[in-house]
């Protein structure tokens, strides 16, 4: 079936992915708050509406690509619109947390809409491509219906099962090492700038450390799983006073301390429930621990 696709928002991301349907033959209508923004997409040939209600009026599916889930609220839930919606498939693809996917599924049963949550990994040039993942969580009959059309969005278009949280509980997941493996990288290359290090030098080290860390995190995964934080390798008691030094390094430059700070704020939370001695995946008990507050 030739879908007719409605995308709103014309930020980076929507406009990306309302390019990618307009070329691959979908009849693409697209909506943004600020309209100067869907010029481009005009000019490509995609139809432009002037409302939200007009643009889902003819619609089959509508992708959402809003900044989050509390903009996507105050577009969608209005009378007007969830009528013109009752019947047709809602792809949420805005970033937000599980409970907010449940939110908006509910309120989607409500409406007679058919929804799914999807979350993107990657950035807007990526749409369309082999880098692509994205997952997508809701009725498996939905996605189905739904997939010749989010298929265009990425060779890995990926159905996570029915729970509709699990999408977002994906990427949430992913980005917090994500997001947590960046600023790592960014503050270490700050350290190898400061220190007049060989340009280019820190990337290529980083890089050489990569299939150690694999085997670093299929032993955390482990210990996890197991339970099991006995080590006989690094204590955590010595992870706590190297990555000091990561302080003290900051503090002799008068630069910003706040991620190595973090850092040792749970080892030392950890070592005072007595882990001194235990293996550094222990960490997961006070990351894990609703209890645990910053010292
Ligand atoms: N860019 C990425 O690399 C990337 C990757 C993965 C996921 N995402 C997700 O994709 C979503 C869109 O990101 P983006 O990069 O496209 O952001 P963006 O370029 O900043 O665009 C934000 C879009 O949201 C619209 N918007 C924000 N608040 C609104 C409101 N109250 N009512 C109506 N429209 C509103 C903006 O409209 P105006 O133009 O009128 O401001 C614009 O269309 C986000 O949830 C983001 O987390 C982005």
């Amino acid at each position: 079936m030739n879908y007719k696709v409605t995308v709103i928002g014309a930020g980076r991301m929507g406009s990306a992915l309302a390019t990618v349907l307009f070329h691959k033959g979908f009849a693409t209508t697209v909506w943004n708050r600020t309209g100067a923004k869907t010029e481009v997409l005009s000019r490509l040939g995609l139809s432009v509406a002037r409302s939200v209600e007009e643009s889902v009026r003819e619609a089959d599916i509508v992708v959402v690509s809003v900044s989050d889930y509390s903009s996507t609220r105050q577009l969608l839930r209005q009378p007007d619109i969830e009528t013109a919606l009752r019947g047709k498939i809602v792809v949420q693809l805005s970033s937000g947390t599980p409970k907010e996917a449940r939110e908006m599924d509910s309120w989607a049963r409500r409406c007679g809409i058919s929804y799914l949550d999807g979350a993107i990994l990657g950035s807007p040039e990526w749409i369309g491509t082999p880098a692509c993942t994205i997952f997508y969580s809701g009725p498996a009959e939905v996605f189905n219906r739904a997939k010749p059309v989010l298929m265009v969005f990425g060779d890995r278009t990926l159905f996570v099962g029915h729970e509709i949280g699990h999408a977002s509980a994906f990427d949430v997941a992913v980005l917090t090492f994500g997001i947590s493996a960046m600023l790592g990288f960014l503050q270490g290359q700050f350290v190898w700038e400061s220190e007049n290090l060989p340009a280019g030098g820190f990337l290529e080290t980083i890089k050489g450390m990569m299939p150690t860390m694999e085997s670093v995190f299929t032993d955390m995964s482990r210990r996890v799983s197991s339970k099991n934080y006995s080590g006989d390798q690094a204590s955590l008691e010595a992870y706590s006073v190297v990555t000091k030094h990561l302080v003290s390094w900051c503090q002799d430059r008068g630069s910003d301390h706040t991620i190595p700070d973090a850092y040792v704020n749970l080892m030392e939370r950890a070592i005072q429930a007595g882990k001194s001695q235990a293996d550094f995946a222990c960490l997961f008990e006070i990351l894990s621990d609703a209890t645990s507050k910053p010292i």
